[in-house]
């Protein structure tokens, strides 16, 4: 299965990755070298979206492990613990970051009785096999979700759950693809998704490309479209979901379930299995991170609130599963109350 978009590209020595800060004015292709090259590019959301950090953040720690110019395999393992606790405290929110960097570790521990040289060619082919089941699980959730969608469906999503969010093509926006693929007539919304609008910068861009039929709507006319009956189904991605299926997802996504819940319009959350938090029992558990508060006060680099006010940003919100009608992941789609089921299929098939 391809990639649509080169969202990241491994290049042997360095990680190549679409800078989606500047989409879609421009389209840029950064090189980054080092371990802290990925930090600042994850950080400054040059490169955003669950799946896509936690592939770039394994890169990142496989680009540190490549410089350590060291044979002294205790001090190897030492800084690698040492970065991998670095990339780790990039962004919290995320599960796919840890579970990327704990796969890496715990394929290191493994084989920890190699030279530093083989075990960096492990990380390399750990990291590669990681890249690959993205692109597969992104496919996988398309052909589950598409399902969901009839002809002539009119869907909402929020954010950017798309090929730009994954090495892949994507979660929320998969489905959407093939059922494009396949003929089936549909429209689909776009929520600007404030603060940073990666609705109207990406999703925008994504579905434009792809030649897909799309409206961008600001986020506060979701709910005036679903009074209208204009909206069929929701679907959008996940940054971390915990076992009874609370979804952490980009600020507004809870917002969105809640009007949707109240004019009974189905509301889907498409993840890979690397999203799933199995170890924490409930959305309480999940830290929401808080972002500069320029991102609310200018738009575009210009200012457009007063100087010195309190401003609040916390860059995610938590879907209670109540709300969810059920996860579209690669491995079929579950119910919240089957999350257990999900979890125990993983554990069988050695995936987490
Ligand atoms: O802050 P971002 O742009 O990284 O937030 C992204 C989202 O909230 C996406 O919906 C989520 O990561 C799923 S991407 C497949």
């Amino acid at each position: 299965m391809k990639q649509i978009i080169k969202t990241l590209s491994w290049k042997g020595s360095f990680l190549e990755i679409i800078d989606q800060s500047v989409l879609p004015l421009k389209e840029r292709y950064i090189k980054l070298r080092t371990i802290e090259d990925v930090f600042s590019a994850i950080k400054t959301l040059k490169i955003r979206g669950a799946p896509a950090i936690g592939l770039a953040a394994a890169f990142g720690l496989l680009l540190a492990a490549k410089r350590l110019k060291t044979n002294d395999r205790d001090k190897f393992l030492s800084s690698i613990t040492r970065y991998s606790n670095y990339i780790k405290s990039c962004r919290p929110t995320a599960y796919n970051l840890f579970y990327g960097i704990d796969r890496l570790n715990d394929i290191i521990s493994r084989h920890s009785h190699l030279s530093v040289e083989d075990i960096v060619d492990v990380m390399e082919e750990e990291c590669e096999k990681m890249f690959k089941e993205d692109i597969d699980a992104s496919w996988a959730i398309a052909k589950f979700g598409e399902t969901l969608i009839k002809n002539g469906a009119r869907i909402l999503t929020h954010c950017n759950a798309g090929a730009l969010a994954t090495g892949g093509v994507g979660t929320a926006l998969a489905p959407m693809y093939l059922a494009n693929k396949k003929n089936k007539k549909i429209e689909i919304f776009v929520d600007e998704t404030r603060p940073v609008l990666q609705g109207a910068r990406l999703t925008m861009w994504e579905l434009k490309r792809a030649g897909i039929k799309c409206t961008l709507i600001c986020d506060n006319m979701a709910g005036f479209l679903m009074q209208q009956g204009k909206i069929d189904l929701v679907i959008t991605g996940a940054d971390r979901i915990a076992l009874n299926g609370d979804t952490a997802n980009k600020i507004g996504t809870y917002s969105v379930a809640v009007i949707a819940n109240f004019h009974n319009i189905p509301f889907y959350v498409a993840a890979p299995i690397s999203t799933f938090d199995f170890s924490i029992p409930s959305g309480k558990h999940i830290k929401i991170e808080e972002r500069d508060i320029k991102e609310v006060t200018y738009i575009g680099g210009k200012r457009i609130a007063p100087s010195r006010i309190n401003v609040y940003n916390p860059a995610f919100d938590i879907t209670p599963s109540h709300l969810i009608s059920g996860f579209i992941t690669e491995k079929g789609i579950f119910s919240p109350q089957k999350l257990l089921d999900l979890k125990n299929l993983t554990l069988n098939k050695n995936i987490v």
